[in-house]
């Protein structure tokens, strides 16, 4: 494989630092950081662009070291940030977010916080692996689909390591380990099928097979102050402090851009977090296309004036709203979601992100149907790495300005 000496400059969306050869040609490098000079091999090359790796660091960055995790030597790919310093993660996750906002989103010099702060290790209560062929739990070797067998995993909470170490699986199989930090509760789901899972005590072990045939498994966790059923199926934040600091970012916007808010709508509400937290004491509105999760909901938020619409984003018949907050999948809200959010009339809109790529879209198309941004804030949920969680407030032209302040 062709390997080339490279200056970079800056981190890409994806992750990558970004450097450009000699011909003009941009290459995408893992495992290196802005303003470093590395030897990179390449793995994909295309007339425009390239992508390679690094196998050798010339001239370092201030902000690089050694990867805190031992997985990190033996191969293990959970983790694309473990050679970079943990405040300059957080600051390039804000420099991507503020950038795609300026670029895709057309925003004028876009206002990027961090949020409320948050350790990178020992947090995160969903973790998605393999089994390997002797049922060790295992991540993908980075760049690969051969798997690394770990005893523990860094990020992860210790109720997950606990399960980790003290469990075998059905070889070959996915497997989702998920625990509640703060209730307990334990649960594995192992797809396609749980075959010879054994997992400690106490621990609910289910196959995806039992799930698609109806079967119920959950468990509970404690976010803001509320207890919350999340079954197999249904989607969680990925740690009860990284729930509330959403919950927090958000409401934050509400206060400041729409004191007094007495109609919420929560798009892609899953279990209800958003309703059951900044929609509490308003009239709320959850929307969601996941059975599981409108369960859930239902159940969450029994106390509460709150009503859960079954339906996807682009068949819903939008109900009058002060507020909206939006927590949609990878892909963004799109135009539909967007559409959604203008037939609601809403004042503000709070979105929350996990792709940066999606923001700078969705940024674009409130903009083109008059909502300007007023901020984001980045959460940084996902320690080590390269995912960029961000709660970003936009408010229609003709209320800019009318928020408390
Ligand atoms: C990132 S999760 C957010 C869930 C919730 N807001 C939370 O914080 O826990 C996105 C949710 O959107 C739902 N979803 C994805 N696409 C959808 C669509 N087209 N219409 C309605 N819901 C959708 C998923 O089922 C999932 O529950």
């Amino acid at each position: 494989m062709t390997r080339v000496e490279l200056k970079t400059t800056s981190m890409a969306v994806g992750g990558e630092a970004v450097a450009r050869e000699d011909s003009g040609r941009v290459v995408f490098v893992a495992g290196a950081l802005p303003d470093e000079t590395v030897v990179v091999e390449l793995s994909e090359e295309k007339t425009s662009f390239a992508r390679g790796s690094v196998v050798d660091v010339v001239v370092p960055s201030p902000d690089r070291v050694e990867p805190p995790c031992p997985n990190v030597a033996r191969g293990c790919g959970g983790c694309d940030w473990q050679h970079i310093e943990e405040d300059a993660q957080r600051r390039l996750r804000r420099g991507i977010v503020a950038d795609v906002l300026a670029r895709a989103g057309r925003v004028t010099d876009p206002q990027v916080a961090p949020g409320a702060p948050l350790p990178a290790e020992g947090l995160r209560t969903t973790v998605r692996g393999h089994a390997d062929a002797d049922g060790r739990f295992a991540f993908r070797r980075r760049r690969s689909h051969d798997l690394v067998a770990v005893d523990s995993c860094l990020v992860a909470h210790p109720a997950v390591n606990e399960i980790i170490a003290s469990s075998t699986f059905a070889p070959g199989s996915e497997v989702v380990i998920r625990v509640g930090a703060r209730t307990g509760d334990r649960m594995v789901v192992s797809s396609p099928k749980r075959g010879r899972t054994r997992v400690p005590e106490g621990v609910t072990a289910v196959g995806g097979d039992e799930l698609e045939k109806g079967h119920r498994a959950w468990i509970h966790e404690q976010v803001a102050g509320r207890t919350w059923r999340v079954s197999a199926k249904a989607f969680f934040q990925a740690s009860p402090e990284g729930a509330e600091a959403l919950v927090a970012a958000t409401q934050e916007l509400i206060d400041q851009h729409a004191p007094g808010a007495e109609r919420v709508v929560d798009l892609c509400c899953g279990v209800g977090l958003f309703a059951g937290t900044v929609g509490q004491g308003t009239s709320v509105v959850g929307v969601e296309r996941s059975a599981a999760s409108v369960a859930d909901a239902r159940q969450n938020l029994g106390d509460l004036d709150a009503r859960i619409v079954k339906v996807a984003l682009a068949r819903w018949r939008p109900s009058p709203a002060d507020v909206v907050v939006a927590d949609p999948a990878r892909s963004g809200l799109g135009k539909e979601g967007v559409a959604a959010v203008v037939g609601t009339g809403a004042g503000l809109c709070v979105l929350v992100s996990c792709d940066p790529a999606a923001l700078g879209r969705d940024a674009g198309l409130l903009a083109d149907a008059g909502y300007e941004h007023v901020g984001s804030r980045v959460v940084d949920l996902f320690g080590h790495t390269s995912h960029i969680e961000v709660v970003s407030g936009f408010m229609k032209h003709a209320d800019v300005g009318r928020g408390a302040g």
